[in-house]
């Protein structure tokens, strides 16, 4: 399966940074195996959309309401996304479960109004740098992918450590193998043969340096990449990193 390398924006980029950043991506890409994802805030999906329109690089939310429409007030549905030009949207970022109380089971309701709109949802899930501590993460991790995913679940996992995200921290290659092995074993146990085709990124403090490493690990089916997506020169080299691994 090809690896997805996808970049998560946040809350970053003006309208026209926005666009100048998808065309510097795009400009680099040419002859990358891998999948490619740029997700910057839903106010510019549309510019983002139209400026790669052409080329093979697809544009998602990051973030969508569980209700196709209604009095929600500041809130982005699915059928919104997929109307400005998003095919994909990330879902239950640890930014999204610690600032605005995500729940598992509020996630799951959003993915499945995400796929019901089109999009192709990105369900992250991690152990925060405490739960870690205490030997919990498997746990948490368990728990998090058993509430969060509908069943059948068509979409993609991420596992991002809270504790690496924008830290410059990485989990060691040993505790990405052992946790993308669990989280393996869970899909399936979840989803049966369903389950072993689901790709599962890694995310944390991906950088062109620890690209390639990452990505070679078993069970690592490609990378949120959140800081290093803002430069498209550093993005494009995780994207080739995934190419060679
Ligand atoms: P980071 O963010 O690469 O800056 O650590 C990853 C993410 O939050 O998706």
């Amino acid at each position: 399966m090809r690896q997805l390398i996808a970049g998560n924006w946040k809350m970053h980029c003006l309208a026209s940074e926005a666009v100048a950043l998808a065309q510097g991506v795009a400009a680099g890409a040419q002859g990358i195996a891998a999948e490619l994802l740029v997700c910057p805030t839903a106010l510019h999906v549309a510019a983002v959309a139209q400026a790669l329109a052409g080329t093979s690089i697809a544009v998602g939310g990051q973030d969508c309401h569980q209700a196709r429409q209604g009095a929600h007030t500041g809130d982005i549905s699915g059928p919104m996304l997929r109307d400005a030009g998003a095919t994909w949207v990330i879902l239950g970022h640890s930014e999204r479960r610690q600032n605005h109380d995500e729940t598992d089971e509020l996630i799951r309701e959003k993915t499945l109004a995400a796929v019901e709109a089109g999009l192709t949802p990105i369900v992250c899930v991690g152990e925060t740098g405490d739960q870690r501590a205490g030997g919990q993460e498997t746990e948490v991790v368990g728990w998090q992918l058993a509430g969060s995913l509908p069943k059948p679940f068509s979409g993609v996992v991420a596992y991002e450590p809270v504790w690496a995200i924008g830290t410059g921290k990485t989990a060691t290659d040993a505790d990405v193998a052992t946790m993308h092995g669990f989280i393996r074993e869970e899909l399936v146990r979840q989803f049966g043969d369903a389950g072993r085709t689901i790709r599962i990124l890694y995310g944390g403090s991906v950088r062109p340096a620890n690209a390639a490493a990452l990505l070679a690990i078993p069970e690592v089916g490609g990378a949120l990449v959140g800081g290093a997506s803002l430069n498209a020169q550093d993005f494009v080299a995780i994207a080739r990193a995934a190419q060679a691994g």
